[in-house]
């Protein structure tokens, strides 16, 4: 398992998505967007705090110009069961109306915080939302979410690594793993 070591072989269950694919998708994922966005003024949103390796391996891979903004949004606490009441911070006061945007996201699980944000920015004026999400729980889904660009879909297990979290530890793995649900479950 690349990537893996001392500090993450006791708490991974199993390897989803390894350094390498992750790698090659985000590279696709950005010409993608490169594509569709050339010629326009893009607005990058990311949401805080699980997308934050995502959206810097993101802006890295682009080459047209965009700005950066960040948000925060959190529907969990410290559970691994949403809890459907979304709050979103906004530090830096972030005005949307006019702007083309692409929201930055890590996961799309039951998709509340992302069909709450989109609906916020559209009614604050902006001219248009999109969205590019890391990764995607389709088998999830509670509220219908559109994403433009997916890295990849995973099954209906608690990830994290590459940004996703479990109370704000693991973050840190280059990879996407299973956590041992013996770390969530007592
Ligand atoms: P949603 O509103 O249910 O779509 O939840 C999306 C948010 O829940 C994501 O931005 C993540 O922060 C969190 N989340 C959902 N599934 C996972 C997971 O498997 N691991 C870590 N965080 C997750
Ligand atoms: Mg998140």
């Amino acid at each position: 398992m690349t990537g893996v070591n001392e500090s993450n072989t006791s708490v991974i269950e199993e390897v989803l998505i390894s350094e390498d694919d992750i790698k090659r998708r985000v590279k696709e994922l950005a010409e993608a967007i490169d594509r569709d966005y050339k010629g326009r003024s893009l607005f990058l949103l990311s949401i805080l705090s699980g997308s934050f390796i995502f959206m810097a391996d993101i802006v890295r891979a682009l080459t047209i110009p965009v700005n950066v903004n960040f948000i925060f949004a959190s529907s969990y606490g410290s559970s691994t069961v949403s809890s459907g009441d979304v709050k979103i911070l906004d530090g830096k006061g972030f005005d949307p109306s006019g702007k083309d945007i692409l929201i930055v996201e890590d996961i799309i699980d039951t998709g509340r915080t992302l069909y709450a944000l989109r609906e916020k920015l559209l009614n604050s004026g902006a001219k248009s939302v999109e969205i590019c999400t890391f990764l995607d729980k389709p088998s999830r889904r509670v509220v219908s979410v559109d994403a433009r660009y997916i890295g990849f879909d995973i099954p209906d297990k608690f990830a994290v690594g590459y940004g996703l979290d479990y109370n704000d530890m693991y973050r840190q793995f280059p990879f996407v793993g299973v956590l041992k649900p013996e770390l969530y479950q007592n």
